[in-house]
């Protein structure tokens, strides 16, 4: 073997570095004053705290929903189908956007999916297929609850002056749920489909 070079460049990358790691930069819960958007440490607390909430909730929707995509059958299968992909995608925005408000803020976002499980206020779906009405009813639940918690924060966030975060929760999540629960919902209405009753 050849004598290391001190004045050589080291090309190696340094490895499992996670296994002796430093504290965290930022402890998860905690918000740091870091951007200079004129909120107070106390206002940005709260928002965090409601829209990490939400985050949880949104993911695990939008993973309902692909779980939806891929177990669903019968006679409207290609419909449910597509449109529960489109769900997932709109759902996935909104994971990314409140996500991202909420490093704005200065907290850390809630992010890996046993965190996730621990937070969410969304009831766990069984592992197993299920018949599409069964489906479109969980979806439906978990809108609700997600709605409802909308109108609670944004109430919220205008209170305390976030109107950034008011904002994001009316015009996107709020907007966002209300289309999809108007294009699930039609689709568990009993109405004749060949012949008029
Ligand atoms: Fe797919």
């Amino acid at each position: 073997m050849r004598p290391v070079d001190r004045n050589e460049p080291q090309v190696q990358p340094i490895l499992n570095q996670q296994k002796n790691a430093p504290a965290p930069l930022q402890k998860y819960g905690t918000v740091s004053q870091r951007l200079p958007i004129g909120l107070t440490e106390q206002v940005r607390q709260e928002s965090v705290t409601m829209l990490n909430q939400l985050l949880a909730d949104t993911i695990s929707l939008r993973d309902m929903y692909k779980k939806h995509h891929w177990q669903v059958v019968g006679p409207t299968f290609y419909q449910l189908h597509l449109l529960y992909d489109k769900h997932y995608e709109e759902q996935s925005e909104l994971v990314d956007t409140i996500a991202e408000r909420i490093q704005i803020l200065g907290g850390v976002a809630v992010a890996m999916a046993a965190d996730v499980a621990e937070l969410t206020s969304i009831p766990r779906p069984p592992k197993d297929r299920e018949e599409a009405p069964v489906q479109v009813s969980r979806l439906l639940e978990a809108h609700q609850i997600m709605l409802k918690n909308c109108h609670d924060y944004a109430k919220r966030a205008d209170d305390s002056g976030d109107d950034g975060t008011n904002d994001l929760i009316v015009s996107d999540v709020m907007r966002t749920n209300e289309m999809q629960v108007w294009f699930v919902s039609e689709h568990v209405v009993d109405t004749p489909l060949a012949r008029a009753d």
